[in-house]
């Protein structure tokens, strides 16, 4: 890129900047005054380096601080993190960094400015590739499941239970928060997401980062932007208009980011638009500090980066990742770059400053981790536990075949090591349980591998429920010993499992022949469940052949246990799929992930021609009927929903209804409320607008009311950067998923115009 075109970003960047206190510091600085001495600040004047401690300045007076007493080495050092890990591989093994973990971030000790230590994931704390010791940590289930919750309490109290084992083993920056939106079903990386919906993945991923800053330490939102793939994923451009960027991936960001506040942003590996997210000036500068106003930081994916300046003058803040220091991007190289004045020196304080802001806000700058605290594994167990029995979904149940009747006194296990636990997916996330694998030897020998099985048993945890009953296990391994296991039981449940992984993609199919294991099954007993354990939505060829179906995604820690008292009725399922699960994977926009064939360094097109009609949007626009609808799932009682009422109110609509439990079991009801234009116009048919989940006691009746976030009334207008909402009338749908009719009013709304920045929940 010629100079003139970065220095025309630099200005950008100022403008930019020029909203928030954080510019007005840009502004007085300028370049190269990091020692001019703040007039302003209490108890700077004296010139203390160690000034920025005052706990009494606000968290943006204490980074200015900080800032002005740092070195230039010392700001460069805050904007490199190195590999945590003591793999061989890694040059570093810096001994201040903490074992197993991703990241490392120098300190500045003159100014008692702790390291970052900086650990993955969304399902707790990861250990990096197969270093050993293993770092055994509770598994929450994965982000698809606490989605499938739709209860952000649920969902921050998850976060809040991965984040105290962040904290309590010595790290203060979580890379959690995966809010990508489940475009492919194929991605290997569906399991660490929110599912398909910005509202939907939006609300449950800020709660989860809500939860997990409730430690007083910080984690990140990520992949941002696109990263729907994994095939190829530092060379794939992902093109896509600008309304249909901002109205899908983008607003589930954003809504993450006004929810959760995260300390940072992960940028993504791929291109967007022709240019690498980690240097993309229109994802980090425009649309994320400038229109969304960001005040946090963004640090790189591992090994993101490409150009030293635009990456500096377009909006990444800290490199991360590197394993050889042949490959900074940073350290000297942003040197040079200041040196020649090619990079502002008020470029690096900014970004200096906004990771200092980020953990001086946090706590986590004054509250520093120490590793090896006690952890109550116990306790923790307990909340992974809830979150499983909250998330599982019951799809379908024919005949009541579920709960297990106290009849069924014979039962056959069959498959997907149920005897000695359950499946976690891959990658980056994975966090090894307390009790290690329950299964080795299985998948790929090194990263993302191996096939890690958390030692949480459904058959045992079922025999504990239902000691009156004889349980037997067979492998499924061996067709004929599958289908005589089931011949002689009353009820035979088929466990099938699908290991997905970050790095990789995968086929819809189930691997290893299990579809022939459950039609050989369902051959020799009428009587089939089948429990499925997968990373996201997968083929069912057999659906109409078994009378039950449970998707148990990966149910963390203790998710043999949640699986068991779920088919026993001890827990009555509540979860609802975040993600359409379609009858062929030509029903979805690209029935195939594109990648594979071009050659490692060679940058390639995907298409995202669908837009924003993602997920159930694109099936509802082309008429194609889903296996199981996005917001399905099924309880043991029943729901009646009704009384729908909706107003215009303050440039949105809120809605209200009444939700009756009519069965005579206690359960969980998920309302969705959906909208649409009458006169048409959007992406898709409909949105989903809100949701509410109800508790209620057999024959309890509850009243709920949503209001839906106006960005959701609206179509992203290039013409007048924001969302334009049309004067018309409105359809509000109050249904039990996206393919339920259910009951609908007609609301006028008058025409409103709201800025790129500003939505509900701000
Ligand atoms: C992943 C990130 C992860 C990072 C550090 C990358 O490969 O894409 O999600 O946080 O590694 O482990």
């Amino acid at each position: 890129m010629k100079k003139t075109g970065l220095l025309a970003s630099a200005a950008i960047l100022g403008l930019a900047l020029s909203s928030g206190p954080a510019s007005a510091e840009v502004k007085r600085t300028g370049a190269g005054s990091a020692s001019a001495k703040p007039k302003t600040a209490a108890g700077a004047a004296t010139g203390d380096p160690l000034a920025w401690q005052n706990k009494a300045l606000s968290a943006d007076a204490r980074a200015n601080l900080l800032v002005k007493a740092m070195t230039l080495d010392e700001k460069l050092a805050v904007v490199t993190s190195y590999y945590g890990t003591q793999g061989d591989w890694n040059q570093y093994r810096d001994p201040l960094a903490r074992l197993q973990s991703a990241g490392f971030v120098k300190g500045v000790p003159r100014l008692n400015f702790a390291p970052q230590w900086q650990t993955d994931a969304g399902s707790g704390v990861a250990t990096q590739g197969v270093a050993r010791p293993d770092l055994q940590r509770t598994a929450l289930p994965s982000g698809i499941l606490t989605a499938s919750t739709w209860n952000p309490d649920m969902a921050a109290k998850g976060g809040a239970m991965i984040g105290a084992e962040a904290r309590a083993s010595g790290f203060n920056t979580m890379l959690a928060g995966g809010v990508n939106l489940l475009r492919e079903p194929g991605n290997g990386r569906n399991f660490e997401y929110g599912g398909e919906d910005p509202l939907l993945a939006g609300t449950m991923v800020g709660a989860i980062v809500r939860g997990i800053q409730s430690n007083r330490i910080i984690t990140t939102v990520k992949h941002y932007a696109f990263n729907d793939q994994e095939t190829k994923r530092n060379t794939v451009n992902i093109m896509i208009d600008e309304p249909s960027a901002r109205m899908s991936d983008l607003l589930a960001f954003q809504i993450a980011i006004e929810r959760g506040n995260p300390g940072a942003i992960m940028c993504s590996y791929n291109l967007v638009n022709e240019e690498w997210a980690c240097q993309n000036e229109w994802l980090l500068n425009k649309v994320l500090k400038k229109d969304w106003g960001y005040r946090g930081f963004v640090m790189s994916d591992w090994g993101g980066m490409h150009d030293t300046v635009k990456n500096a003058l377009h909006g990444l803040d800290q490199e991360a990742g590197v394993q050889n220091p042949a490959d900074y991007v940073y350290r000297e190289k942003l040197k040079a770059a200041i040196d020649d004045k090619t990079v502002p020196v008020a470029v690096l304080d900014d970004k200096v400053r906004r990771i200092a802001r980020s953990l001086i806000a946090s706590g986590a700058a004054d509250d520093v981790p120490t590793a090896d605290n006690p952890i109550d594994f116990t306790a923790h167990e307990k909340v992974a536990q809830a979150d499983a029995e909250e998330g599982i979904v019951l799809l379908k149940n024919d005949g009541h075949i579920l709960p297990l009747a106290g009849s069924a006194k014979r039962i056959a296990i069959i498959g997907g090591h149920a005897d000695v636990g359950v499946l976690t997916g891959g990658g980056s996330a994975q966090v090894y349980p307390r009790g290690g694998s329950a299964v080795s030897g299985e998948g790929p020998k090194n990263w993302p591998g191996p096939h890690v099985y958390a030692p949480s048993s459904p058959m045992k945890a079922l025999q504990a429920e239902r000691p009156d009953a004889s349980i037997d296990y067979a492998s499924g391994r061996d067709l004929a010993e599958a289908a005589d296991a089931a011949k002689k039981a009353d009820v035979a449940i088929v466990f099938v499992t699908q290991w997905t992984a970050e790095g990789m993609d995968f086929p819809l199919t189930l691997p290893d022949n299990q579809d022939a294991i459950i039609d050989a099954v369902a051959r020799a007993n009428p009587n089939v469940i089948v429990v499925l354990e997968t990373g996201g939505p997968v083929l069912m060829p057999w659906i109409d052949r078994v009378k039950g179906a449970v998707e148990a995604w990966y149910p963390g820690s203790k998710g043999g246990e949640a699986i068991a008292r779920t088919l026993t009725g001890k827990v009555n399922p509540s979860g609802h799929l975040p993600a359409t699960f379609g009858r062929a994977a030509t029903d979805w926009p690209r029935a195939t992930i594109d990648g594979a064939q071009y050659p490692e360094k060679q940058v390639f097109d995907v298409r995202f021609t669908e837009g924003a009609a993602v997920g159930y949007k694109w099936f509802d626009k082309n008429g194609i009927k889903p296996l199981f609808p996005f917001g399905h799932g099924l309880s043991y009682t029943s729901f009646n929903q009704s009384g729908l009422k909706a107003a215009a109110k303050a440039g949105t609509i809120t809605a209200s209804f009444t939700v009756r439990n009519t069965g005579s079991l206690r359960g969980k009801q998920v309302a969705q409320i959906y909208v649409a234009p009458v006169a048409g116009g959007w992406e898709a048919p409909k949105r989903l607008g809100g949701f509410a989940k109800l508790d209620l006691a057999p024959g309890q009746a509850k009243s709920a009311s949503v209001t839906i976030d106006p960005r959701l009334l609206g179509m992203w207008d290039d013409k007048r950067p924001g969302w334009t909402v049309k004067a018309g009338k409105y359809r509000v749908t109050l249904a039990a998923s996206a393919t339920d009719p259910g009951t609908s009013v007609i609301v006028a709304v008058p025409a409103s115009h709201l800025p790129a920045g500003r939505g509900a929940g701000k």
